[in-house]
């Protein structure tokens, strides 16, 4: 399938009084027409720096994409000018935040602010978009959509200010979706039915989607592949299904330890990961998780793994460790026994099976998809 986003070697810094933060590391990957991505980490990692990057939304100062290259639909996004970026957000680009209030105009109704970008990305008169603005509104499941037009962001629950959060996303269809944390703050109940909706809508309209998360168990079920971050950097890269059922890096071992339990709600941690990310502005200089990682060894204080294919993996499956590459300590070791109780891992695989075939890596080229449905 078609490239849509082409990342290389990016790199975000914020000067500040301490030092400079090296945010985001050298990070590359890509996104074809429609495919769906997880990138994973624990918190401040860099997963919102990477996507407020790809928008050109990076505060300047104290922060600076300082080297790398973002291509979009090929065009290169670091050489735009002002209004050439504003068009592509929203139109080609929509972001859903963890916080709708920060995006949502509290002093305007939903109509107005739902309507305001149409009118101005897809030139609708007034009747025109209030009209597609009800069918966002039903299509994202707010209950009498015509009623609520006129009501301000407040006058919503959470939930259904995310939802509509993702109606102003789809609004104008755009190419790519990019969701940071999008279920966050919400309640597990509700977090369960605003994915399901992204889900969905993803696969309906055929949008590629960046989903942004700290919950391994959260993309399993969403996205096709996985990217996982810590410390500025994509330490493993793989399909979902392979990801889950080959992890060869300690810290994804450890996200897998960590991730909420299905049977309590997914409130209860089965086993955080022990210590702290490094200082960003002085991380260590061999592997980032050394300090950490209880399979470290005097390498990997001293000198940085790459990413890159290790042996027993697929072959688009790469990791950033000394003991999982080639010739490694860890090769054969069974990160099963290695993280114990993999119930819930049994059970997230099942989600992954979920997933329809089309929604899979592997049949992508050989069917086409349908051409993505208009919301009108
Ligand atoms: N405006 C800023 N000034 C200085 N440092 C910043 C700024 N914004 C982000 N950072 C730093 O950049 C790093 C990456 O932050 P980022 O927000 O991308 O983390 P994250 O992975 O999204 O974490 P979380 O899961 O908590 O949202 C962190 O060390 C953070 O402190
Ligand atoms: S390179 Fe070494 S310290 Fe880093 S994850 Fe691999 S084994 Fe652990
Ligand atoms: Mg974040």
């Amino acid at each position: 399938m078609a490239q849509l986003l082409a990342v290389t070697d990016l790199h975000t810094q914020f000067f500040t009084r301490d030092g400079v933060v090296r945010a985001v590391d050298g990070v590359s990957f890509e996104l074809d027409q429609g495919e769906t991505l997880g990138i994973v980490g624990e918190s401040g990692c860099g997963k919102s720096v990477t996507a407020l990057s790809l928008m050109r939304l990076i505060p300047q100062p104290p922060g600076k994409i300082v080297k790398g290259s973002i291509v979009f639909d090929g065009a290169d996004v670091l050489k735009m000018d002002d209004d050439e970026v504003r068009s592509i957000r929203g139109n080609n680009i929509a972001m859903i935040f963890q916080d709708p209030m920060t995006s949502l105009n509290p002093v305007l109704t939903i109509s107005r602010q739902i309507s305001e970008a149409l009118e101005l990305h897809l030139k609708m008169d007034r009747s025109e978009s209030r009209k597609r603005t009800i069918e966002l509104l039903d299509l994202v499941n707010i209950p009498s959509a015509k009623k609520r037009l006129d009501d301000y962001p407040h006058q919503f629950s959470g939930g259904m200010r995310q939802r509509v959060m993702i109606a102003m996303a789809l609004s104008c269809n755009p190419k790519m979706i990019l969701a940071d944390e999008p279920t966050t703050a919400l309640d597990v109940t509700i977090q369960a039915q605003i994915l399901d909706l992204l889900k969905n809508l993803a696969r309906e309209f055929r949008t590629a989607f960046i989903l942004i998360t700290h919950d391994l168990g959260v993309v399993a079920g969403m996205t096709q592949r996985i990217h996982v971050m810590y410390a500025g950097k994509i330490v493993e890269k793989a399909d979902t299904g392979e990801l889950f059922a080959n992890p060869k890096m300690p810290y994804t071992w450890g996200l897998l330890r960590s991730i909420p339990r299905l049977d309590e709600h997914r409130k209860a941690k089965l086993l955080p990961i022990e210590g702290l990310p490094p200082d960003l502005i002085a991380p260590p200089p061999g592997c980032r998780f050394e300090p950490r990682c209880q399979y470290r060894r005097d390498v990997c204080r001293e000198k940085e793994p790459e990413l890159k294919h290790i042996p027993n993996a697929k072959a688009d499956h790469e990791a950033r460790c000394w003991g999982t590459q080639e010739g490694g300590w860890l090769v054969n070791t069974d990160w099963r026994r290695e993280i114990g109780d993999v119930q819930v891992i049994e059970e997230i695989k099942k989600e992954i099976a979920d997933l329809p075939p089309e929604a899979k890596r592997e049949g992508d080229g050989e069917t086409p998809p349908p051409d993505k449905p208009k919301v009108n």
